[in-house]
């Protein structure tokens, strides 16, 4: 005959794996449908274009592995929220402009030679401020129908360039938008507080900006860093005797929340459940 106390280890032991296989089964189901592939997806939701330059749209849509559709079955329609007419018409094996707004006339075309492969993706030339907005990509295809939201933010970023001018270190850079702030730090990764911007703003208020940085050193390395609310320019100067060289990251803000943020969402509800489960037993 077991003793009470041998019964209550055994029932939490039983508990333990039960919640456990629960965990288990819960972190599955959250992660299985965090990667179910979709019939219409994007694989940037939010893309940022720089200001006067081309930019693509990303969209595609669920083929077979072995083969490529037929273009004359697939119908992609590109959308702008807020627009009425279409920024783009592909009708079955057919480009569809009769609706198109005037906006993206010349402007806009997608990837013929890629549409059978699964490519819906829209290319925009010359990207304009006004073009930021929500993008519907909807395809209708053998595989299925869907549609696709891509949120198109614009910027304007450029590099700088770098001139050494006695004690004096200056960073120029023609374009940038929104506004950004400029920060220097030495080879230690010090903040440089003897910085002085200026920025120089057009009537669409787009920023050319000199940034002066003294005293400096000879044979030093320093990193300038301009950064708004999209982009992130680090510039790394390298000082010689009497020459620079540098170069530039770009780096650009995801708004996506991270998928691995709601699976450990999941795993610390269900250790939360399990603790209740145990206390009750016990
Ligand atoms: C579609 O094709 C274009 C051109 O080859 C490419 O730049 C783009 O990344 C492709 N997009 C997708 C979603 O495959
Ligand atoms: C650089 O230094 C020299 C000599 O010290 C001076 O004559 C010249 O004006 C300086 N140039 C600038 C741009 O400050
Ligand atoms: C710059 O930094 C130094 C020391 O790190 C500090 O004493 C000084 O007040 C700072 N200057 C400005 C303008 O912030």
């Amino acid at each position: 005959m077991a003793s009470f106390g041998e019964n209550i280890f055994l029932c939490l032991i039983v508990s333990i794996f039960v919640t456990s296989g629960l965990i288990i089964f819960i972190l599955s189901v959250s992660i299985s449908v965090k990667t179910s592939q979709k019939t219409v997806d994007s694989n940037d939701k939010h893309p940022i274009g720089n200001l006067g330059e081309d930019a693509v749209l990303s969209c595609n849509y669920l083929t077979s592995t072995t083969q490529m559709v037929l273009a004359s079955r697939v119908s992609i329609t590109w959308e702008k929220e807020g627009l009425s007419e279409v920024v783009y018409q592909y009708d079955k094996g057919t480009v569809q402009l009769t609706g198109q707004s005037p906006r993206f006339k010349d402007r806009t075309q997608l990837f013929l030679d890629a549409i059978g492969k699964g490519n819906a993706s829209l290319l925009v030339r010359t990207v304009r401020l006004s073009d930021e907005g929500v993008y519907y990509c909807s395809v209708s295809a053998p595989s299925g129908t869907g549609t696709a939201v891509v949120n198109f933010r614009v910027a304007a970023y450029s590099a700088p360039t770098f001139q050494l001018t006695n004690s004096t270190l200056t960073a120029s850079a023609l374009k940038w938008f929104p506004k950004p702030s400029v920060s220097w730090l030495d080879a230690n990764g010090n903040i440089v507080n003897t910085s002085d911007t200026e920025f120089f703003s057009n009537s669409i208020g787009i920023n050319q900006l000199m940034s002066s940085l003294q005293p400096i050193k000879r044979f030093e390395i320093y990193t300038c860093i301009i950064q708004n609310q999209l982009v992130k320019a680090v510039s790394t100067a390298t000082v010689t005797d009497n020459s620079i060289s540098s170069r530039t990251f770009f780096s650009f803000t995801t708004s996506a929340a991270s998928p691995i943020l709601q699976i450990r969402w999941h795993f610390l509800a269900s250790t939360a459940s399990f603790s209740v489960f145990v206390y009750q037993l016990t």
